[in-house]
Parts: structure tokens; sequence; C-alpha cells
């Protein structure tokens, strides 16, 4: 492929090696996908107001969450059906992670299952949950994540249902290698695999959850600042500011402009972590400075991996903290973890803030 610059030049190659359903799904949002748009283009609604003078020679990316230093604040955002981006699937997404110092988040509607990324790849990296309504089958995949060390649960709680998308719908597109999901390997439909998420979860799961893993439990899907303020109460160990990738409920906000009253909300009490759309390290920059304690990324993973396995995501997350330790230096930051409010501002060129 030509050489990649940044992360927006996976999507073009991606999009050549990728079936036309997969590439839908991936690529998709709900609805008229006014969210999925917005996302990107939130973080460019933040101007930055950089400091100059202050010793750039040496930039630290790392940051602490969950006591662990992690050496930058970008995360992969769990992902399901990667085989079907490329056939070493979330093991090459796994082992990139690995070698980029990127804590990986699995999805629970993996194509691999926990216990082998576990045994394959050592790093650092947490595992996502859905709540099925065969409980049996998240129970078993909460046991392999613990005894696979991974170190986290990131409880999705912006899927009781599926989203309306209607590329999907379109194309078709049918998946033929859930692991958590007895299929007996014949291609299922998105919309009957989703038809599996338990849809009566509630406050009183969380906690469960948390009590029966014994694991550090996010929640991931919060967008209004009185559900941020119910997980601390609940014992969430972090909340992630997210709207599913604009693939859930159209026209809601983005994470980017759902983030502010959901630090406030939080207080400081646990992490806050914010994803959709970031794609530049300056969002990355913007993220931090104005609250969050890291980002998870999306999509850009998916093109890459289908581009060139483990070699295109190692390239891809390289490129990321490359433009983010460039920002940290050219905003006068040069420790990520100092960044604060006094680096950004609503941009002009965006209009009044409602
Ligand atoms: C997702 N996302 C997601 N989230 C989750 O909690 N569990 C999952 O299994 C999935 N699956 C999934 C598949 C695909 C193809 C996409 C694009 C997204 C949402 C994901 O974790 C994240 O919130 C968004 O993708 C972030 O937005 P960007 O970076 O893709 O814009
Ligand atoms: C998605 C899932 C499975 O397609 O989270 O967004």
């Amino acid at each position: 492929m030509s050489d990649p610059q940044n992360l927006h030049d996976y999507e073009a190659p991606a999009a050549e090696v990728l079936e036309a359903g997969a590439l839908g799904y991936y690529a998709g949002g709900a609805g008229d996908e006014i969210t999925l748009a917005d996302n990107t283009a939130s973080w460019s609604r933040w101007a930055l107001k950089p400091r100059v003078l202050r010793d750039v020679a040496h930039v630290d990316t790392s940051v602490e969450l969950l006591g662990r230093t992690h050496e930058h604040p970008v995360l992969v955002a769990p992902m399901a059906y990667q085989r079907h981006a490329h056939p070493d699937g979330e093991l090459a997404t796994a082992r990139a992670c690995a070698a980029t110092g990127t804590t990986m988040v699995l999805s629970s509607q993996t194509t691999t299952p926990p216990a082998e990324v576990a045994a394959a790849v050592d790093a650092p990296r947490w595992f996502q949950v859905y709540v099925f309504k065969d409980r049996a089958v998240t129970a078993d995949l909460v046991e392999q994540a613990v005894a696979g060390g991974y170190e986290a649960l990131v409880l999705t709680v912006d899927f009781p249902v599926g989203g309306w998308r209607e590329r999907d719908r379109r194309s078709g597109f049918t998946v033929d290698k859930p692991v958590a999901l007895n299929t007996s390997g014949s291609p299922t439909s998105t919309a009957d695999l989703f038809a599996a998420h338990d849809p009566s979860l509630t406050w009183d799961d969380v906690e469960r959850l948390a009590a029966d893993s014994g694991l550090p439990v996010l929640l991931k899907g919060v967008l209004h600042p009185d559900d941020a303020r119910l997980a601390v109460a609940a014992g969430a160990a972090g909340v992630i500011v997210s709207n599913h990738g604009g693939r859930q409920l159209d026209t809601v906000l983005s994470g980017s402009d759902a983030l502010g009253p959901v630090v406030e909300a939080v207080d400081g009490a646990v992490p806050v972590l914010v994803d959709g759309g970031v794609r530049r390290g300056w969002d990355v920059v913007k993220a931090l400075a104005r609250g969050a304690d890291a980002v998870l990324l999306g999509r850009p993973v998916l093109w890459a991996l289908a581009t060139d396995g483990e070699a295109g995501v190692t390239h891809a997350l390289g490129l990321l903290r490359a433009e983010l330790e460039n920002a940290l230096a050219l905003v006068g930051c040069p420790r990520a973890r100092d960044l604060d409010a006094s680096f950004v501002q609503p941009a002009p060129w965006a209009g009044p803030v409602p």
C-alpha cells in the first residue's frame, strides 16, 4: 500500500480489501449517521492555546490509570468480529498493542476467545463485557478474562438493543465466527447476534459484576452527567464517555461534547475516558486538557488491521503517538499528565457554544 501518513490514510486501502458487508458494518453508524460525522468534527470545535519557551526537549506521553502507568493515553477500543477484517483478527491487534505499549480492550463479540488472546500475547489488557440474555455465556467470558489476567472489565451500557443500522440491513452482512454465542458456525446476521444482548440490565448488575469478578469495572457508553454520578455511586472504577462510534442512537452528543459535564459530575472520583472520532494527536491533547484521563481509538485500528494485519496496527498506533508527541511539544506541555483547561478554549470558528 502507499505510505500512510496519518490515521485517515488507512481507510481507502481498507475499503479496497474488505468485503462490502464487512466494510459497511465497520464504517457505518446509526440512522442518518449525523452523530457518526459529528464525532470527528467535534474535536475541531476546540482550539488549542499553546505556551512557548517551556523546554520541550523531552516529551513524556505517559499517564496513570487504575494504578498502572500507561506509556501513552490511547487505548484500543473494543471492536467486534475482527477476523472479518483480517485472518489474524484480535490476535494481530493484541500483538500490535503489546508492541506499542497500548492497552487493548477485547470485545465480548470477539472472534478469538479471551483465553486464546491471553495465552498468545503477554501484555496488559482489559475485557469488554456484554451481558447476554443467557447469563452463562457472560459468566464464561468473564471467567476467561479473570483467569487470563485481564486487568479491568469494561461494561458497555449503551447497547440494550442494537442501533438502527441501515447499511447492515441493506448489505445483509453476516458473521460466521463469533465465539461467545453458539451459532454453530452458521452465518448469523448482526441483528440476530445483537438480539442476544440482555436489555433488562440495570444499575444492580454493575455492582454484581464487580463483586463476582473481583476486577475494576468501568462503564462505557455514558453521556449524561447524572449517569456518571450514578456510576460512581454504584462503585464503577471509571467512566467511558462514548456514543459507541455513532452506531447506536443517531443525533446523540459526541463524546467530546459530553465530556465536560461528565468530568464535572465525576469530580475526580474515578478516571474518565472518552472516545469517538479521535483521529489526531492534537485530539488526544484536547481530550486530556478538558479532563479526560485517556482516550480510546476505534475504526482506524480496523482499517490498519484490514490493510496490513499486525504490522498495520503497529504502524497506525505509532503514527498517533508520534503526532501526540509533536503536539505536546508544540502546545508547550511536555508532560501529557500536566495538560489542563488552560490549553484549550471553544474554537471561534465553531460558532457560539449552545
Ligand atoms: C464498535 N464498538 C464497540 N463497543 C463495545 O463496547 N463493544 C463492541 O463489541 C464494539 N464493537 C464495535 C465494532 C465496530 C466495527 C466499531 C466501529 C465500533 C464501539 C467502539 O468501542 C468505540 O466506542 C467507537 O468505535 C469509537 O469511535 P471511533 O474511534 O470508531 O470513531
Ligand atoms: C457494534 C457492537 C457489536 O457493532 O458493539 O457496535
